[in-house]
This record gives structure tokens, sequence and C-alpha cells, in this order.
């Protein structure tokens, strides 16, 4: 088969130009090398050699195949030397006027078609693009660290690229095996824009001291199946990377409050405690392994009370079944009794709320989090109000926790935290879709592939039923009266036509 380019140019050979040579090699092109800095090119071919060295020993290429991409490297001494070219990428350092200098240069360099591609993770495309004779000619083609394991590519329209540049790197993309995205040129691309939610939201969250950042990173990872804790993730990241990136996105859209950063990441990154790479970051680090501290222990109760449940409890008819196989004394009255613990399961409101709009004891009252079906979760979250009497919270923690799943109980918030760092998450991505970012179907699959999520954000805000997200991004409006939490309009309509949240309008 023929490749769809001939030859490739790589310009910066660092951790991310390798790994896209690598990939250019694999996928039939003869990739030519070259770096302002010397030396920079030829040990990147060294290391390329290398990794083809070790995917041969692991069985994963021929020593054939492995022959066939070394013949294919090449040196570049000079930029001139790109000119065979027709398709140049370049991965060098984040700067909008170093980038548009070398594609001044490169389209003098090559062929009219050549197609030009930047890397970029944080510049405008279209800028990029601005001073070229051929705009049409240059897309962006964003790959993520580590290259080969990283399976999803972003393609880039910018302003002015043309329909066909894009159609070219897709297919180029799918020819060494990873997934390509479509995303038009805006800030933060596709999965960038979307990863926006989770560490923002749990910031909040932790800012309203609802909970610590151990026990947030434990229910989002028990509850909704994150591989990392929103804090974990940070750590491992490093500050110094993300909150500039959040501050970013949230600046180049004009400080919409969707993005809005946090003043604990910035402080801490002015303290230097920017993650795992310094050993110290949200947890402390021992020759590199989290300390993480341990888990309140299970109260012990003397004696159970009854138990109430609120009529207007979320998943009313399971929490009855759940509460019956943990063996409480359930009340069905209409009221509860004097001695009663009270349990309301709100979606998006607080428990404060639904004490004083039903008028119940607050002294008595406990919510837990009825989002998700309690047979999918490892983990179940109480809530209680700052009215609530210790040994109420103490019984809701130990009958909830007789069946040995783990309990988290934490203050109250408006939705607990699943809720409302999910509802952040769908919210955002509802809105990509609305502004005609990407197609619903390449947003899942890029924040699948490229953040680790458990599912697309699409998924989840069906899975969670786009009626019921809707439900709780009101509610966490009205507690919270930030603009925030306002739906948006893609969210907004299919919720209330309880329409899968991937649906597309014809
Ligand atoms: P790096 O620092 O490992 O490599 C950059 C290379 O470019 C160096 O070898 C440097 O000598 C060379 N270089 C700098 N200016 C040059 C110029 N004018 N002409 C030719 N070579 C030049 O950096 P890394 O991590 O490979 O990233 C490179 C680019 O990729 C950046 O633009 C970055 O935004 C983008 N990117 C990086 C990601 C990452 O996780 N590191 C992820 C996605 C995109």
């Amino acid at each position: 088969m023929q490749p769809i380019f001939q030859n490739t140019g790589l310009v910066g050979t660092g951790a991310m130009g390798r790994g896209i040579a690598q990939m250019a090699a694999q996928a039939g092109s003869q990739v030519w090398l070259f770096d302002v800095q010397p030396g920079a090119a030829l040990a990147a071919r060294d290391a390329l050699h290398a990794t083809w060295q070790t995917l041969v020993t692991k069985n994963k290429m021929t020593a054939e195949q492995m022959q066939a991409c070394v013949d294919r490297l090449q040196l570049a001494s000079a930029l001139s030397d790109l000119a065979p070219c027709d398709l140049v990428v370049e991965a060098i350092v984040e700067r909008l006027d170093v980038k548009q200098r070398l594609f001044a240069e490169l389209e003098d360099i090559v062929g009219p078609e050549a197609v030009l591609a930047t890397n970029t993770s944080s510049l405008s495309i279209t800028a990029i693009a601005a001073p070229l004779k051929r705009p049409a000619q240059l897309a962006g083609f964003h790959f993520f660290n580590p290259v080969p394991l990283m399976r999803v590519v972003e393609v880039i329209a910018g302003l002015k690229t043309s329909a066909k540049v894009c159609q070219q790197l897709t297919e180029f993309t799918r020819r060494f095996g990873h997934t390509p995205v479509t995303a038009q040129d805006t800030p933060g691309f596709i999965v960038n824009h979307a990863g926006r939610g989770y560490g923002t939201e749990a910031l909040r969250v932790v800012g309203e001291r609802v909970a610590d950042f151990a026990t947030i990173d434990r229910i989002l990872k028990d509850q909704m199946g994150f591989r990392l804790g929103p804090f974990e993730l940070m750590d491992l990241t490093a500050l110094d990377v993300s909150h500039p990136v959040m501050e970013s996105i949230y600046h180049q859209y004009f400080e919409e409050p969707r993005y809005r950063p946090s003043v604990i990441t910035a402080q801490r990154l002015a303290g230097g405690v920017v993650g795992k790479k310094v050993g110290e970051g949200f947890y402390a680090y021992d020759k590199g392994v989290a300390q993480v501290p341990a888990e309140p222990a299970v109260p012990v109760v003397a004696e159970m009370p009854p138990v109430w449940v609120s009529p207007k409890a979320a998943r009313r008819a399971e929490l009855y079944q759940l509460l019956k196989d943990l063996g409480a004394q359930i009340e069905t009255a209409a009221a509860p009794s004097s001695a009663a613990l009270i349990l309301v399961a709100p979606l998006g409101l607080d428990v404060t709320t639904l004490a004083a709009v039903e008028r119940l004891d607050a002294t008595r009252t406990v919510g837990i989090d009825m989002m998700l079906d309690d047979a999918s979760v490892k983990r179940r979250v109480l809530a209680t109000n700052p009215a609530t009497r210790p040994d109420m919270a103490q019984a809701a923690h130990a009958l909830f926790a007789r069946d040995g799943k783990a309990v988290s109980v934490i203050r109250d918030s408006g939705g607990f935290i699943t809720q409302r760092v999910v509802a952040t998450i769908v919210n955002i991505a509802a809105d990509m879709c609305q502004q005609g970012i990407c197609s619903p179907a390449d947003l899942d699959v890029a924040v699948t592939l490229g953040l680790g999520y458990p599912m697309g954000p699409l998924a989840m805000g069906d899975r969670i039923g786009p009626t019921n997200m809707l439900e709780i991004l009101f509610n966490l409006q009205t507690v919270y009266g930030d603009p925030r939490y306002r739906p948006s309009p893609w969210l907004r309509r299919r919720g209330a036509l309880g329409l899968s949240l991937t649906h597309e309008e014809a």
C-alpha cells in the first residue's frame, strides 16, 4: 500500500517529535529528522533504533519490519533538506512567533501541495497559519505523551485549513494504528477542553471543605470508576503544568465561569508544592509512594435507631431494599417518629435545603447519594448538614457499612461530590457539542483514550440519564447561585426531551 505521505519531515526531535517520527516511519513514510540543537536529531535516531529493537525483543515487530523502519529514518542537517517532504510536522518550543517563523520558512522550501502540521497543544492553529501564503495547507496534528502509547490524535482545522489536508492527516493516523478525531480550532481542542471539569470542580469541593482531597479521590474512584482521583492526577501531572493550562483555557474563553481555576492550585504552585516529582503535592511522597491518610473507622453503635426515608428520595424503592438488606428497622408512616434517623437522597440539592423545604428535623437528617445504583458503586457517600447530631451521623455510617461496603461521610454540598463533578464534566462536554467543536462520537473517544476516563462524558451522562443530569445542574445553580452550573443548551434540550446526549439533530 502506498503511504499517505511519502516523505515526512519532523522539526524538533524531543520527546514528542521522536514519537511522531516513530509513527510516521511505521506508517511507511521516509522520515527526515531536523532539530536546531546540534546532535539532537542523531540522539533521536539512536533512541528510535533502540525503541524498535525493544519492540522486536517483545515480539511486537519483526526484524524485517524493524530494518525497514530504520532504513526510512534520515537526518536533515538543514531545514532545506526537507524540500522533498509532502508532510512536515513541528514539535518545537510552544511559542507562537517561533512556530510562525518556522512555517513561513518551510512553505518556501516544500512543494505547494505539502501539508504543514503543528503539534501545538495550546496555541491557535488559525493564528499560527495567519502569516502564511498558503494557510489552507496548515493543520493542527496534536499527539499526546507518550506518543506510541496514547492512541488518539486530534486533527484540528484552522479557519482556512482545507478539508483535504484534514482528511490526509486523518487517514495517515489510521495507518499507524492510532485513532484520529477531528476538532475545530478552539482553546484546548477536544481533550484539554473536556478535561477542564474534573480537577476544577474537585478543587471547588475541597475549597468548601466538603471533604479532604484523599476522601474526594476515594469517592470518585469508587463510585464512578475513575482510575485516578483528581488530586492524584494533579500530583502526577504536576501543578507547574496543569495550573497554567487551567488559567490559559479560562482566559482564552474570556473568563467563562465553567473553566474558572482555583486559588488552591495557584497558591500551591507559588509555594512549589507541585506534585509527585518534587515529593510533595496534595499527598506527601516517600520514595515516590503517596502517603494516603487512613480512612476514619466505622463507628460502633450500640443501639441503631429506626430509619425513615423521605418520599422525595432518589431511587426510593432501591434505597428501601438496601435498608432491608442491611437489616434496618424501617418506618413507613407519613412522618418520622421522634427517634428516627431521617434519610434524604437529593439530586443536586444539599441536605440542608431538603431538610428545610420538607420541614424535617435537621438534627436527625442525613443524606445519601443515590445518583448511581448501589450495586454499581464500591463506596456509599453520606452527607450531614450543619445541625446533624453526631449520634445520627454515626448511626447512618455504621448502618450503611454493615455489609462491608466502604462509606464516606462528607459535609453538606449541593449534589454530593460525584454528582457535582460528573455534572460538570458532562455539561462541559455537552457544550462542546453545542459549539460544534467536534462530533459527539469523537468527543467520547478522545476523552476515553486521551484522559483514560472509564467512559466518555456523553456516555456518562446517558448512564445517569440526561434528565437527571439536567435536574442536578438546575439544583446546583439554585444552591450555589453560580453561572458555572448553568446547563448547556445541548444538555437542556436533550434532558428536557429525555434524548440521549449523543443525539444529533437531523
Ligand atoms: P522537547 O523540549 O522535548 O523537544 C523540543 C525540541 O525542539 C528540542 O529538541 C529543541 O531543540 C527543538 N527545537 C526548539 N526550537 C526549535 C526550532 N526553532 N527549530 C527546530 N528545533 C527546535 O519538547 P516536547 O515535549 O517534545 O514538546 C514539543 C512540542 O510538542 C511543544 O510545542 C508542545 O506544546 C507540544 N506538545 C507537547 C506535549 C508534551 O506532553 N510534552 C503534548 C502535546 C504537544
